[in-house]
């Protein structure tokens, strides 16, 4: 990274959850690996009616609740930094207001600065801040003529709320931005045990021959939660759980366990053939209600924001096909929700059985194997194999290797550092191209139309996600 060229980042939402919980404490972890260059801003944006000392004490706050054992010299060279400005979003004097005050701070540090503009709002604020920056002549910041300076986006998913909307955004985002500095989040794919995935299974040529049909009985994706949906309960109710995670982060986890091989890590090549393997995804039936079921834990329709008639999902499990090759035929099965007994997020592929096998007679057992990722709690991958019992008789048992990335607790980033250290050098790779959204969109968006044909289930908060699963 070039550490001489100063950035400013601007926060829209910057008194939101997503800032305070992820956004700061990344970036002041970044400041203290010294992944951030010398001179940086961060200027806060949002609505409430805030002085610069207010909104670093909000700051300050959220910082010190994640208890991360900062010191408290880092964290007041990092406040130091720190401004606020208030503004509604929808109006354009606040843009022009922000653009007087970006060129102040770049006076004060006597250079023109690169800036990130942070999009931690809901997507339905997503086109008047794109536009409003443009009215506002925030897009180049700097004189136009300066070519080192850069200037870029970042998104929250999910972009748009379906098919449609999202390409009304990108075209709009397309008008503005060239692709390059267009960066669209989805921190799944910045979290540790995901990003491994593509080296654990292209540079192990063990694995190579097995990662197909021909070996695997079945694939499953979970991702359960055990909060709920209070917090945000306005949001939450118009998008439900297979918008909010599925048609992001589960199909991106999918993507990465099936796609084929990228043939290096160049970003270009890796979004590609994410969005290749994500455009061959089918539904496993032709009737939604063979391949889907929905749920709703029980209180959710109490949860502030939320309509009291809401039909949102908060839990779901669809049962897919990918049609290509290497994949016909062969059960997948992604599944999520809220309020759930567990934290969990998994992905299992299960090996075929040996058609005939070296066990004792009358066995009950599947005597196949399996591969775990675990990416969280835990951050580990596992093989299940069968081994002989100990002893004088000829039993079989299951065991497991497993290699845990928690071994190396302090080598580990949190996935929104990752992210604003890729958007700061500019690499693209973990985030989302227009493709990509476009189809995961194509798919969800299918399946989503025929929603209401399902009937919605009701569950107890904090159920055991397995005993909500219907899909054979
Ligand atoms: C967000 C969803 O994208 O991911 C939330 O909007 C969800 O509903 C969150 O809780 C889960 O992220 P993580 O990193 O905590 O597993």
């Amino acid at each position: 990274m070039q550490k001489s060229q100063p950035i400013t980042f601007v926060i829209f939402g910057g008194t939101g959850d997503l800032a305070k919980n992820k956004i700061f404490p990344a970036l002041l972890d970044l400041k203290i690996k010294k992944c951030l260059p010398e001179e940086y801003k961060i200027i806060g944006f949002s609505r409430k009616d805030l002085s610069d000392s207010d909104y670093r004490d909000f700051v300050s706050d959220s910082i010190q609740k994640q208890n991360n054992g900062y010191n408290t010299d880092d964290i007041s060279n990092f406040l130091n930094n720190i401004h606020y400005i208030q503004g509604d979003i929808n109006n354009v004097d606040t843009y022009i207001n922000l653009n007087f005050s970006l060129k102040k701070q770049d006076e004060k540090i006597g250079q023109c600065t690169n800036k990130i503009f942070y999009l931690a709002v809901p997507p339905n604020l997503y086109e008047p801040v794109f536009t409003n920056l443009d009215k506002a002549d925030l897009i180049s910041v700097c004189d136009k003529k300066t070519e080192n300076n850069w200037t870029r986006v970042l998104v929250e998913k999910p972009f748009g709320s379906n098919s449609l909307e999202a390409q009304r955004l990108d075209k709009l985002l397309g008008k503005l931005f060239k692709e390059n500095q267009i960066f669209r989040i989805d921190h799944y794919l910045a979290k540790e045990a995901l990003q491994n995935i593509i080296t654990f299974r292209f540079s192990n040529p063990i694995f190579i021959p097995i990662w197909n049909r021909d070996h695997v009985e079945k694939i499953e994706v979970s991702l359960y939660e055990t909060n709920d949906a209070s917090d945000r309960g306005h949001f939450y109710d118009n998008i439900g759980a297979l918008s909010d995670v599925g048609q992001n982060h589960v199909l991106q986890m999918l993507s990465l366990v099936t796609m084929e091989d990228p043939k290096s890590l160049d970003s270009d090549q890796i979004r590609s053939a994410r969005q290749e393997l994500i455009s061959k995804i089918i539904p496993a039936h032709k009737n939604i209600e063979e391949y889907a079921m929905r749920a709703q834990y029980i209180g959710y329709r109490d949860e502030s924001g939320v309509n009291t008639e809401s039909k949102t999902d908060t839990f779901f499990q669809i049962k897919l096909n990918i049609n290509n090759k290497r994949w016909k035929g062969v059960p997948i099965f992604i599944q999520s929700g809220k309020s759930l007994d567990k934290k969990l997020v998994r992905l299992k592929i299960t090996f075929k059985p040996k058609e005939s096998c070296v066990c004792p007679v009358n066995n009950t057992c599947h005597y196949g194997n399996e591969i775990t990722i675990d990416v969280q709690p835990e951050e580990k991958i596992s093989l299940k194999f069968w081994s002989k019992k100990p002893g004088l008789d000829f039993g079989l048992e299951q065991k497991e290797l497993s290699f845990d990335y928690r071994e190396n607790k302090t080598l580990i980033s949190d996935a929104y550092e990752k992210v604003l250290f890729d958007a700061i050098k500019g690499d693209q790779t973990l985030f989302n191209s227009t493709g990509e959204v476009e189809t995961q969109w194509d798919l969800i968006s299918k399946i989503s139309k025929k929603w209401s044909n399902l009937p919605l289930i009701k569950y107890e908060k904090g159920s055991d996600p397995e005993s909500l699963l219907k899909l054979k």
